[in-house]
């Protein structure tokens, strides 16, 4: 934060402060565990009585603020039966709920921030941007008795929010969790519904590995045979786990526009990631021009291609144009800033032994794989740039050079972040020891990927900024984000169990400010909260579950 950003803000909090205090409100020091908001706002003060909300309780909203007085609405019908009236200018005083956009704000609140001021007789919902305004529903919403998340009406249940003045912003602008239907093939419904839950804590990036050996996702139209051959197979990795059913399944565009525009709805931006060069099999068995000995390989019958055709794909011409049509596509169908092309694991020393891949680099002055991997990468930085997008990659896209524009997510460690945040690149932590939720919660728990359980408690030790990164360049750091890689997730039930509630844990750590984290807080926090959970049909992992 900027020293202006500080001191607007801080001369912003004395005002709402004192106007609470005017008002006769009781003065009570924060108790920000009664109120259970999960993640914590940056600055809440409680005042005393409550407002109620009723039938014909006025939702008072000018023009820009009238998407999101719709969203209120609709978010608080199912569960109280009613549906609020949505007005420009209000009939009558008192018990009204206002949504406003303030072009002043922007200092103190930035694009996703707002102020919620819950008096007796009228809640004043602000914002800079409409993001602002949703997020300060999904606050409303944590205030009122956790039945307001039931999906059908509630009898017997005052719908009532107690007073208070709060005043939140994120700490940083990338707070993502990653799911992967290129290992288990994730309805739309089921992406949908874990979009909700995302909303709900106010995550605001869902990266989706659409592709890799196990399968192909996504439809390009240029490509037909992507997803007719490459969407159709078993998850191999996982057949201990859910017996080989087949998890074939693929998105039409179509679908992925109905999905991006959901996601956008929430303020959650869908994050394409489109693996190369490695976990690219499926790729390779639809079109073999992409891998090694692509003459002997589309000789083959389909299955004896699928054992043969590795991962890897050989950065030759050919390869190249056709991920640059491939991401062409993917860019028509998302409006992500940011495009994620994989980049990682790549074992590229079997490019060396072929005469085409040999003579490649020696034209190129490429001295080995490495600079030969960092090429191609380039090639395709340039291409997604050219587009005005941004490439991401994981950090091995670091080896042999970095492409020029590229952003890096740290997985192996918090090291490659680091080396990539010192030259200027952004960054988006991700290390495995605490945001792979594909490990296990404990050593006790169902088969998973990972040796090294992440227990929630650590998960809330998360600090995605290096204490080696110097002031200047922490700007470069975008934020954190979750993974959950698919190859033991066969169902939407097992991913929430295995994303909650550790996601409840990272969203404080990328959204709360820091100094404000405490783990034992957090914990009772967390515990009214799950009935929020509960109460939304939300899947998740108990806090007694060892003990039982
Ligand atoms: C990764 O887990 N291979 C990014």
């Amino acid at each position: 934060m900027t020293f202006s950003r500080f001191i607007s803000i801080s001369i912003f909090l004395l005002v709402i402060h004192f106007s609470l205090f005017i008002m006769g409100s009781n003065h009570a020091a924060a108790d920000i565990t009664t109120l259970s908001i999960i993640p914590q706002p940056v600055e809440m003060i409680i005042g005393s009585g409550s407002f109620v909300i009723q039938p014909d309780t006025q939702i008072v909203a000018s023009d820009d603020a009238a998407a999101e007085a719709v969203k209120l609405i609709d978010a608080l019908a199912p569960a109280t039966g009613f549906r609020l009236k949505h007005l420009g200018a209000a009939t009558r005083d008192g018990n009204l709920i206002s949504l406003s956009i303030d072009s002043e704000l922007q200092d103190n609140l930035g694009d996703e921030g707002y102020s919620l001021d819950i008096k007796v007789n009228r809640i004043e919902l602000k914002a800079y941007k409409p993001a602002g305004l949703f997020y300060g529903i999904q606050t409303l919403r944590q205030l009122l008795p956790p039945d307001i998340y039931r999906h059908a009406p509630v009898q017997g249940v005052a719908w009532t929010l107690p007073c208070a003045s709060i005043i939140d912003y994120p700490r940083f602008e990338w707070r993502g969790l990653l799911i992967d239907p290129a290992r288990h093939f994730i309805p739309k419904q089921d992406m949908m519904r874990y979009i909700d839950a995302m909303a709900l804590h106010k995550f605001n990036r869902l990266q989706i590995h659409f592709t890799d050996g196990q399968g192909w996702r996504i439809e390009i139209k240029r490509y037909p045979l992507l997803t007719e051959i490459g969407s159709r197979w078993h998850n191999s990795m996982s057949q201990k786990s859910d017996l080989g059913r087949i998890y074939g399944g693929f998105y039409t565009q179509d679908d992925i526009r109905e999905l991006v525009r959901y996601g956008a709805e929430h303020y959650v931006t869908l994050v394409p990631e489109i693996e190369m060069p490695f976990h690219a099999g499926a790729a390779i068995v639809a079109y073999p021009k992409l891998g090694f000995d692509p003459e002997i390989l589309a000789a083959l019958p389909i299955e004896q291609r699928r054992e043969k055709a590795g991962n890897l794909v050989v950065p030759r011409p050919y390869t190249i144009e056709f991920m640059k049509n491939v991401l062409d596509e993917v860019i028509e169908m998302f409006p992500s800033p940011h495009i994620h092309i994989g980049g990682d694991e790549a074992q590229a020393d079997r490019w060396a032994t072929v005469p085409e891949m040999q003579k490649q680099m020696k034209e190129l002055g490429l001295a080995d794989v490495h600079e030969l991997h960092s090429w191609f990468i380039k090639q395709v930085d340039a291409h997604i740039t050219s587009r005005g997008r941004k490439l991401v990659g994981w950090d091995e896209i670091l080896q042999g050079g970095l492409a020029e524009g590229a952003t890096v997510m740290s997985w192996r460690s918090m090291a490659g972040g680091l080396e990539a945040a010192q030259v200027g690149h952004d960054v988006v932590m991700t290390p495995t020891s605490h945001t792979y939720f594909d490990y296990p919660q404990s050593k006790t728990e169902p088969v998973s990927i990972g040796a090294n359980p992440v227990p929630l408690d650590k998960v809330y030790t998360f600090e995605p900024v290096p204490v080696e990164l110097n002031t200047g360049l922490i700007k470069h750091i975008l934020g954190g984000q979750a993974q959950l890689w698919g190859e033991y997730i066969p169902c939407e039930q097992h991913r929430e169990y295995l994303t909650y509630p550790r996601a409840c844990a990272l969203i404080e750590t990328v959204w709360s400010p820091k100094e404000s984290l405490n783990y034992e807080q957090f914990i009772t926090r967390l515990a009214s909260h799950l009935k929020r959970l509960d109460a939304a049909g939300i899947h998740y992992r108990t806090l007694d579950h060892d003990a039982k």
